[in-house]
């Protein structure tokens, strides 16, 4: 496996090696601090970041190379330069890309054209490395030993449900995303694609549009902005309305398990999809699972430009 374009190309054993991985650099940082000496990462992104940036550059600087962070505008990409042309270019200078971008047909001609490891740092479709960041939260708090246990996502059917879905299919879990229908219910390719990986992983897909039911006994409960970057403004009432009943009030919150735990990639708008008392509240795990968005990028680096991934 040479990229990382989507959650779908990790396989179980990936998943496994790069949380464990990432576990040991959240108890010594530097314990592979060479292992990018002399090597650069060019982060390039078209939308902005606080955490996948920061976490990508501290990460490469913690391997010992050198992140190179590109705006979106400062490219000739931005001029007409192909992405092939641009894949290429990159390809000569540094050892790995890390791109944040709008369509995900970008991000796969990248990884098709260059020659160094392509991660996706988030497009409209997907955000594979928050998921990692995601597991090794869930592994902190819950172990691996996950029967019967149900993680839920509540809110819009947008990149990260795609990614809530798929990555909870390859671990082999019980996952529900509670959605709108329409609009902002999940892709259907994608809800198709999580239940041929749970079929052979044994997880359990379910996509609902019943927040209380999806809450009720819940091990996590997890959302997300509800309007995603690029997401027209003109959308906003209609689409508010439609998933303020999946707010992740603190009834909801109380459905849960005694040990449940909420979650939320971040960046968080509160009274919006979260109430304040949630998110601020004992059961929120948000900055451990942010601080673990530098571990994930970290393992995967180490490991991707090793060719130590198999993929799915
Ligand atoms: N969760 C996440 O990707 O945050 P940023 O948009 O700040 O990178
Ligand atoms: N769905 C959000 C996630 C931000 C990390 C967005 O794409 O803006």
């Amino acid at each position: 496996m040479k990229d990382l374009l989507r959650t779908a190309d990790l396989s179980r054993a990936d998943v496994e090696l790069l949380l464990n991985t990432a576990a040991d650099f959240a108890a010594n940082p530097l314990r592979s601090s060479t292992a990018l000496a002399n090597k650069s990462v060019a982060i390039y992104m078209t939308k902005p970041s606080t955490r996948t940036r920061l976490a990508s550059e501290t990460a490469v600087a913690h391997l010992g190379g050198t992140p190179i962070f590109i705006r979106g505008d400062e490219l000739q990409l931005g001029r007409g330069e192909t992405i092939a042309d641009t894949a290429r270019i990159i390809s000569g200078y540094c050892d790995a890309l890390i791109i944040r971008t709008f369509a995900q047909s970008d991000v796969d001609e990248l990884g098709a054209n260059a020659s160094v490891p392509v991660i996706n740092g988030l497009t409209d479709d997907d955000h594979p490395t928050q998921l990692l960041a995601d597991w090794v939260t869930i592994r902190e708090n819950f172990g691996a030993d996950i029967a019967g246990r149900k993680f839920v996502y509540l809110g819009d059917g947008n990149n990260m449900a795609h990614a809530w879905l798929t990555m909870g299919a390859i671990m082999g879990a019980h996952v529900v995303a509670a959605t709108p229908t329409g609009a902002w219910a999940p892709d259907a390719k994608v809800v198709a694609q999580a239940n041929a990986i749970a079929a052979t992983t044994g997880a359990t897909i379910e996509v609902t549009n019943d927040p209380e039911a999806a809450a009720k006994d819940a091990s996590v409960l997890y959302t997300d902005v509800w309007m995603s970057m690029g997401d027209p403004e003109s959308e906003r009432i209609e689409k508010t309305k439609a998933l303020s009943p999946f707010a992740v009030s603190q009834q909801l919150m109380d459905l849960t398990a005694k040990d449940s735990i909420f979650m939320h990639c971040l960046p968080a708008h509160r009274e919006e999809e979260v109430a304040t008392s949630v998110i601020d509240g004992p059961k929120s795990v948000i900055w451990r699972e942010a601080f673990h968005r530098r571990t994930t990028i970290q393992a995967l680096l180490y490991h991707l430009t090793r060719g130590e991934l198999q993929g799915r």
